[in-house]
């Protein structure tokens, strides 16, 4: 073939193709099966034709369809009753479409002076879309390990499908999800599923230019874990007090839920469930020393196992039944000693610590503690030792404690006796007696040597009289220590204004007060007299 023919080939298909367009319009022309379809033309109306012709081509041969001319409409047998063509603008209606219909139909116009346009469109009959239906290759799957096959089919013809997570479109990304098209199918293919590709229902349409169906929602397990486990509570204490209702709970994230089982310094235990509880680790005749804990947790359909971090702890017993031994007998200060013990009935004691009226006890050559601070060891007692002992035992999972009271007796010290020394006549006189003493001392009066009857701490006399000079001893007596004490007061009784000579303690200050202010008066004067005169100056 030269170039010339070529080109002229060449531009006759392509007049032929203008032509064409302007006769019918870009096809193809879609229409369900069974319902009825116009082919419509673009021609305008009453053209100046001789004929209109109708062929239909099922790509293999030509059949005619039906010829408009000046006689009227001319149906081919095969399509009478069906067929009508517009004589106006050469519409071609074809009713109750069959599947055979579709197909290449042209039309052919033939004008008065013979020259004849041609164009040709296709018509697609369309089978409705039904039966969308989502199928998968296995009937629950198992993350990271399976490969999900989706097989969307439908009934229909010329079918486009789309497939949907929840109601996102699900789209492929060409490595681990792949979508495969076929004529009246789609394949979705997940590799290595994770849960997270089916949280939702999948859901398949099939579409063609006409109708769309949706698939009812499928719903794939995707087994998975256990994923990371983890222990409650997160933090274990070193100790565990024995008795009380520890639990240890172990969690995993699993699908299906995981099984678990208990692990004692990495050895099996007979215990099944999510928790381990004290009672658990004392039937197992654990818990006495510092052992490590592990769960581990196993996923039947994963035939996965993970195991959590371990825990270490031990069983420790509370501390209880505390108390204080110490002296039953009479105690004398300088002459006794003391030793106050303090024991529980029962748990281990770590710590121990001892208080004396509520503050830290000091110690000193005096107080001394056993090497385990469980006695305390007092001697000389003295009269400061007297008060409220009281010791705390201490473990990791509790403390107790128990008081002790301790009286130490002492005195009396030193008798002093107050009261006046000098009064007039019909005064009153009130002597009083002390000295400190544990328990509180006796006291006796003498009166120039001789025993009076008064044995009270005051020596009261409501009138004095002359005869009442004298010496008074006060003598202190403590019948535990069995030591007495005395002090001599003197008293002298005068006549009436005896004592009144003299000024007063309150006149006294007047007196002086009015001094001082004369005197500051005269100074201030002097001052300011002074600065009057004018001062010569040396120069
Ligand atoms: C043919 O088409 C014309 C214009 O569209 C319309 O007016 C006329 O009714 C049609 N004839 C028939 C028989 O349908
Ligand atoms: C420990 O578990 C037991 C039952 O297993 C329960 O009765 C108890 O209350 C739990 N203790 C705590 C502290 O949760
Ligand atoms: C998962 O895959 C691994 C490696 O391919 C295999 O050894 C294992 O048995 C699989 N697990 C299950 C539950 O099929
Ligand atoms: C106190 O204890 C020490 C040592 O245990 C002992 O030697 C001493 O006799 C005890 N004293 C008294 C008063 O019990
Ligand atoms: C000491 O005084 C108390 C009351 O204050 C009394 O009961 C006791 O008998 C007295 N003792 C002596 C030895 O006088
Ligand atoms: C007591 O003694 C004083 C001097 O020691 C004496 O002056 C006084 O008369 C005596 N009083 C009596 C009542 O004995
Ligand atoms: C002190 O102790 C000694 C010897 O044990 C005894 O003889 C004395 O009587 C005691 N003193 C007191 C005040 O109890």
């Amino acid at each position: 073939m030269d170039p010339l023919t070529l080109l002229l080939l060449l531009l006759i298909t392509v007049i032929g193709r203008c032509v064409g367009q302007e006769i019918l319009p870009e096809g193809p022309v879609d229409a369900v099966l069974g319902s009825d379809v116009v082919i419509l033309t673009t021609l305008v109306n009453k053209p100046d034709y001789v004929f209109i012709i109708w062929n239909y081509n099922d790509g293999h041969e030509q059949i005619h369809v039906a010829t408009v001319g000046s006689t009227g409409l001319k149906v081919n047998k095969p399509y009478e009753g069906r067929v009508s063509v517009n004589e106006t603008n050469g519409y071609l209606s074809l009713r109750k479409l069959k599947p055979e219909d579709s197909g290449d139909y042209s039309i052919t116009i033939v004008s008065m002076d013979g020259a004849t346009k041609t164009a040709e469109i296709e018509l697609r009959v369309l089978e409705p879309v039904s039966n969308v239906v989502i199928k998968s290759n296995i009937p629950e799957a198992i993350e990271h390990n399976s490969t999900v096959v989706l097989t969307c089919s439908a009934r229909g013809s010329f079918l486009t499908f789309s497939w949907f997570h929840s109601d996102a479109t699900l789209v492929a990304d060409g490595k681990r999800i792949t979508i495969k098209n076929e004529d009246t199918s789609s394949t979705l293919t997940i590799d290595a599923v994770l849960r997270s590709d089916l949280t939702a229902p999948i859901s398949c349409t099939a579409a063609n230019k006409l109708e769309k169906e949706k698939s009812a929602p499928f719903k794939l397990t995707v087994h998975y874990g256990p994923d990371k486990v983890t222990l409650s509570p997160v933090k274990v204490p070193q100790f565990i007090r024995a008795g009380s209702n520890f639990n240890l709970s172990c969690y995993a994230p699993s699908s299906p839920p995981a099984t678990f089982t208990w692990f004692h310094n990495q050895k099996v235990m007979e215990v099944a469930g999510p928790v381990l509880s004290l009672k658990d680790i004392q039937a197992h005749g654990l818990g006495k020393t510092m052992d490590e804990y592990t769960c581990r947790a196993t996923n039947a359909k994963t035939q996965r196992i993970t195991a959590s971090a371990g825990v270490s702890f031990a069983v420790m017993d509370a501390i209880s039944g505390t108390k204080i031994t110490g002296p039953t007998s009479i105690l004398i200060a300088g002459n006794s000693s003391a030793n106050l013990s303090c024991q529980a009935t029962a748990g281990a004691v770590k710590t121990r610590t001892w208080l004396k009226d509520g503050k830290a006890l000091s110690l000193s050559g005096r107080l001394v503690f056993s090497d385990d601070k469980s006695s305390l060891m007092i001697n000389p007692l003295q009269k400061e030792d007297s008060g409220e002992y009281k010791c705390q035992l201490t473990n990791p999972v509790n403390s107790d404690e128990a008081s002790f009271k301790m009286e130490v007796n002492f005195g009396p010290d030193p008798a002093t006796v107050a009261g006046e020394d000098a009064v007039e006549v019909n005064d009153k006189v009130t002597l009083t007696c002390s000295a400190l003493s544990a328990p509180p001392a006796n006291f006796t009066w003498k009166f120039n040597g001789t025993v009076t009857d008064v044995k009270t701490a005051q020596y009261t006399i409501e009138k004095a009289l002359y005869k009442n000079s004298g010496t008074y001893t006060c003598e202190a007596y403590n019948a535990i220590t069995g030591k007495t004490t005395m002090s001599n007061h003197k008293l002298s009784v005068k006549e009436e204004g005896a004592l009144d000579e003299g000024l007063s303690d309150g006149a006294i200050a007047g007196i002086v007060i009015a001094v001082l202010v004369a005197l500051g008066a005269a100074i201030g004067l002097t001052m300011y007299c002074r600065q009057k005169v004018p001062v010569e100056s040396p120069y």
